[in-house]
């Protein structure tokens, strides 16, 4: 790894342990300097300036392809609760939740938004929603306790309910197999640095297509495996914890490893379902005019983008990257022949989840320029959905792509007369909507879009600070009140369109 990048990495890692919230994208907002002068919070009961073309939501006649999967989003250890339940083991977010200090309030998944216990309820309000798709998580150690071994019937059992609960109301499963909920047991032995880890994940995957794999439609792997090198590896906000930078690109390797087995296991099984990663996608774009700028944008870039999709789409890591960080570094050491033919095992369709663009400066930090959410790490800015849509479908060719992320949180607060006023979410995703829908009449193969999300949850590091959810979940009697983004949105899917 160049000692410019190595710098900048811890640089970056002490600047967020004292910031809060900064902990996503890894904006260094104190960097921001000039740029930042422009910046500031989008409130949510007002609607902010963002920089976007919404001509085509102005004039009211967007309309999305026949059958376009209007969805929306959920993760297993973000609502699920019953953290001792039937047999489910314990994961790296248990152990990182319950050590003080690291989450907001020191809160937890244990209980969550119950949805283990409520799920029937909740798959009511999904029909009532008119949702048509509805992505959500397996948590592997209610499926395997220490991430090993013959699968636990129990926790499989409440994943075939819920599957059979979406076919009953007409909504399409699609089902990521790792959202970050690592087994404990599996850390203890190395986590995602031990290459064993991803043929562990192979022959998880292997149990659960054998289980389901026919009822659900669309399956994806592993959930923006960016955010566990970032934030689980380099500054150490998430599980689990660390802040070591040449360890943090051998687990980027080792989880691009753990999605071709994966894919490999779904191909092995004769299934006919569909399978494919799940990208966090930043576009990139210079923070001045400089040569600089350009050059260092570019190099980020391959960070944040390339290393993903090209040795997924492309069979190789892209060479600017490899060359950044060094022979001897681990990742370019634990790299052996065939990985690269395993990890592009040819992929059905490309996830993409989208939050906020990145400002890079010819120093390699990065910079706000569009005022951000409550999550200090997201800038508000539809265009940048327009922008990666176009720009996969550019570099990468037609390959389907669904959008599984993208949302806004909001300080929702539940009204006396029992609403909950979230216009600045209504406003984020109209202008978001329009984005797409002209990356749409541009060319790109969209087939869906998941909203971030389906219900309140918990936010990781921040606890249940943030409000993520269409739905409002009222904590203490885990009462749902659908927002007002809801009605709105369920108005978007019957109309097909704003
Ligand atoms: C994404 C995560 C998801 C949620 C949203 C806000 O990066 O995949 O679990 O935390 O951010």
């Amino acid at each position: 790894m160049s000692l410019l990048t190595r710098r900048r990495l811890l640089r970056r890692a002490a600047l967020s342990a004292t910031a809060a919230g900064a902990a996503r994208a890894g904006l260094t907002g104190a960097a921001a300097a000039g740029i930042a002068a422009t910046a500031a919070t989008a409130g949510c009961d007002d609607t902010p300036e963002t920089g976007t073309d919404s001509a085509d939501a102005g004039r009211g006649a967007v309309r999305f392809p026949t059958g376009f999967g209007w969805g929306a989003a959920t993760s297993a250890y973000q609502i699920e609760g019953a953290a001792k339940e039937d047999g489910r083991g314990e994961s790296v977010w248990d152990t990182f939740s319950h050590t003080p200090g690291r989450t907001r309030n020191g809160d937890t998944g244990d209980v969550a938004a119950d949805h283990y216990h409520r799920y029937a309820a909740d798959l009511d309000l999904m029909r009532d929603l008119g949702l048509r798709s509805y992505r959500f998580s397996i948590s592997w150690p209610r499926i395997q306790a220490d991430g090993t071994g013959k699968p636990n019937q129990r926790g499989l059992d409440f994943y075939r309910r819920l599957v059979d609960g979406l076919h009953e109301r007409g909504i399409a499963p699609m089902a990521t197999l790792f959202h970050w909920d690592l087994p404990q047991a599996l850390q203890d032995d190395g986590g995602w640095e031990n290459r064993d880890t991803a043929d562990r994940f192979g022959d998880y995957a292997e149990a659960v297509f054998h289980a389901l794999g026919d009822r659900v439609p669309v399956w994806l792997t592993i959930n923006e495996p960016k955010t566990v090198v970032q934030n689980g590896y380099i500054w150490g906000h998430h599980a689990p914890g660390r802040q070591d930078p040449d360890a943090a690109y051998l687990v980027a390797h080792h989880l691009q490893l753990a999605h071709g087995l994966a894919v490999q296991a779904l191909r092995a099984g004769g299934t006919k379902v569909r399978i494919g990663p799940a990208l966090n996608l930043h576009p990139c774009y210079p923070a001045d005019d400089t040569a600089e700028a350009a050059a260092a944008t570019r190099l980020h870039d391959g960070y944040e983008n390339r290393l993903y999709l090209d040795s997924i789409l492309k069979g190789a890591y892209p060479q600017d990257v490899l060359a950044d960080l060094g022979a001897d570094s681990r990742m370019a050491k634990g790299i052996r022949d065939g990985d690269l033919k395993i990890i592009s095992s040819p992929v059905d369709l490309l996830a993409v989840q989208y939050y906020t663009p990145l400002y890079v400066t010819a120093q390699r930090d990065t910079v706000s320029k569009w005022p951000t959410s409550e999550a200090e790490w997201q800038q508000i800015y539809p265009d940048g959905m327009y922008d990666i849509l176009t720009r996969v479908t550019r570099d990468y060719g037609r390959i389907p792509i669904t959008i599984t992320e993208n949302g806004l949180p909001c300080p929702d607060t539940l009204a006396a007369d029992g609403t909950v006023n979230d216009q600045g979410r209504i406003d984020f995703l109209r202008d978001h909507f329009a984005a797409a829908h002209r990356a749409i009449r541009d060319g790109v193969p969209l087939e869906s879009y998941h909203v971030w999300s389906l219900l309140d949850n918990f936010e990781w590091a921040e606890g249940y600070e943030q409000r993520w959810g269409l739905v409002y979940v009222d904590y203490p009697s885990q009462r749902r009140v659908l927002k007002r983004s809801a009605h709105w949105y369920r108005d978007v899917i019957r109309k097909n369109g704003l």
